[in-house]
């Protein structure tokens, strides 16, 4: 162990996460970390789960405040939603535990841009951060923290707190060190200075964290892996998707919009972004780089064929394939990838400055382009904003993809009105379907309307939105971005009512549905 812990005071402090736990009190404030189900504390949360638990048998409330750098992992998350142990969630989550207990409205969550989390905590929103739990690979002699897979807010928490655990894990390879990039320059207005990024591989800090030895109260040993969730294969919807992307790159290249080797790609989280990259390993497109905050299987994949050259992200998620692969290939990729805070990682300044090509996926997207990323039907969240609107607002170029349909075809993505704005229409410049791109720049908004639904929206619900933006151009009382206002959420009522917002299967099933209701009654 004296390997991966070669600072001898530190080395004292091992001890079981059901011990360490004991620093933690109700009431507190725990940065944990941990970004997209990589790097964050396997055992140590396990064990506060179980001290809650515990502690409400006895008839005790104990419940913390739970900060992290993104969605974490069924130990963590999902064990402490169980118990019952989160007073407010922040930043970010895709927990389904953790999702139910905020939809029924028992668990208190914050949705914050990521880029803006360390800010509003170095500037106190949240109160005090009395506890750091965070994930790492070694402790070197003179007492730095190298980083694990995720690097996230791991910084403020370590400067912050008052008390810090440490997860020493043996399963991350060590031939992580020198793969990251920890900036300390930053500071809160008016004495910030410029971010000096001018490349995604530029290198403006230090490959460790520091962090001040008698703060550490305890040090947990682990190998625990990642939470590596396997992606969907690909099928036609997200094939279909992800070649009109590469289409309309090699296009604006070709109108000269764009440079051949594009400019810094930031791809968004989960399936469809994930498929996106991998078609652009099929493309002839070459010598990309890519300024992001996560790196999944498929950039990782272009990253090793070489296709980008570069990368600069806060975290892995990978699939166990992947995070195999990373193991397997380490001491090449460590010099290709560069893991940096998320406030650096997804920093407005450097976004438009390096003129990054944004990429993210969506819940529904409304006939002017407004997106909803984060709330079904307006009112459950389904994980948050991530860095999708760091960004999408300060890109060069923001596009969002998305099937045209979901829940098996019984819901449009493109609809009237979205429920819940997280995107509005001036930060949308291209809209991605499997039936094409929507190009909506320099369009105004009933030109964006048309446009959206000839090019993206799904044919069978396509009359449907023909026929609302007829009936709105002609009566609204606005005519310059017309809307229904008694009719435009319609679609989602109909939908809470009978499932799907078809209105021929609705009538259908409420047809049904009153011959049961008469064969029941007789
Ligand atoms: N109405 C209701 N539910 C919808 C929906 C809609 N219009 N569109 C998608 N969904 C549901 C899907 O049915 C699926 O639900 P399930 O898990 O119960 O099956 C879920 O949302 C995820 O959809 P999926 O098609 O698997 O897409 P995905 O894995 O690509 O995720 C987002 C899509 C939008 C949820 C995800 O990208 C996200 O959380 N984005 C916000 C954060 C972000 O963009 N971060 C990137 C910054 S780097």
């Amino acid at each position: 162990m004296s390997e991966r812990i070669a600072h001898p005071q530190l080395l004292s402090k091992v001890m079981s996460a059901d011990e360490a736990v004991r620093f933690i009190h109700a009431g507190d404030n725990v940065g944990m970390s941990g970004f997209t189900g990589s790097g964050h504390p396997k055992t140590v949360p396990p064990a506060l789960a179980r001290r809650i638990s515990a502690a409400r048998e006895t008839g005790r409330e104990f419940r913390v405040g739970v900060w992290t750098g993104a969605s974490t992992a069924p130990e963590l998350d999902g064990a402490l939603a169980e118990a019952d142990g989160i007073e407010l969630r922040i930043p970010y989550q895709s927990d389904p535990i953790t999702r139910g207990r905020i939809n029924d409205g028992r668990m208190e969550y914050l949705d914050i841009h990521l880029s803006h989390v360390a800010q509003s905590v170095w500037q106190g929103f949240f109160g005090r951060l009395d506890v750091a739990v965070i994930e790492v690979v070694g402790i070197t002699a003179d007492g730095e923290l190298i980083p694990s897979t995720s690097v996230g807010n791991n910084k403020t928490w370590l400067d912050l707190a008052d008390r810090v655990i440490l997860e020493v894990n043996e399963s991350q390879p060590l031939g992580l060190l020198g793969m990251h990039d920890i900036y300390y320059g930053t500071a809160l207005p008016p004495d910030r200075r410029p971010v000096l990024i001018n490349a995604p591989g530029d290198r403006i800090g230090q490959t460790t964290f520091r962090c001040d030895p008698e703060k550490v109260v305890a040090v947990v040993r682990t190998s625990d892996l990642d939470r590596n969730t396997a992606f969907s294969p690909l099928d036609d919807v997200s094939r279909g998707i992800a070649g009109h992307f590469v289409d309309f790159l090699q296009h604006e290249v070709r109108r000269g919009r764009l440079p051949e080797n594009l400019l810094p790609l930031q791809s968004g989280v989960g399936n469809v972004a994930n498929a996106v990259m991998a078609a652009l390993g099929e493309s002839d497109l070459h010598g990309l780089t890519a300024y992001t905050e996560v790196i999944q299987d498929g950039m990782l994949d272009l990253i090793r064929s070489g296709t980008i050259t570069v990368a600069s992200a806060t975290a892995f998620s990978l699939s166990p394939d992947g995070a195999k692969t990373l193991l397997d290939e380490i001491d090449d990729l460590r010099h290709k990838i560069i893991l940096r805070t998320q406030e650096i990682s997804n920093h407005p300044e450097v976004i438009r400055r390096l003129g990054v090509i944004a990429n993210n996926s969506l819940i529904e997207a409304d006939i002017y382009g407004n997106v909803n990323s984060t709330h079904v039907m307006g009112s459950r969240i389904q994980n948050g904003i991530g860095g999708s609107g760091d960004f999408a607002r300060n890109g060069y170029l923001a596009t969002f993809v998305t099937p045209s349909t979901a829940k098996g075809g019984a819901l449009s993505c493109i609809v009237p009105m979205v429920t819940h704005v997280d995107h509005t229409e001036h930060d949308t410049d291209v809209l991605i379907t499997e039936y094409g791109v929507a190009d909506l720049r320099g369009l105004s908004p009933r030109k964006r309307a048309r446009r959206i639904i000839d090019n993206c929206a799904h044919p069978d619900f396509r009359p449907m939105l023909d026929d609302y933006l007829e009936r709105a151009t002609a009566g609204a009382w606005g005519r310059h971005t017309p809307q229904l206002l008694g009719e435009a959420f319609s679609w989602h009522e109909r939908f809470m009512e009978t499932g799907t917002m078809r209105p021929e299967s609705a009538a259908a099933v409420s047809e049904a549905e009153a011959v049961v209701t008469d064969l029941l009654e007789g």
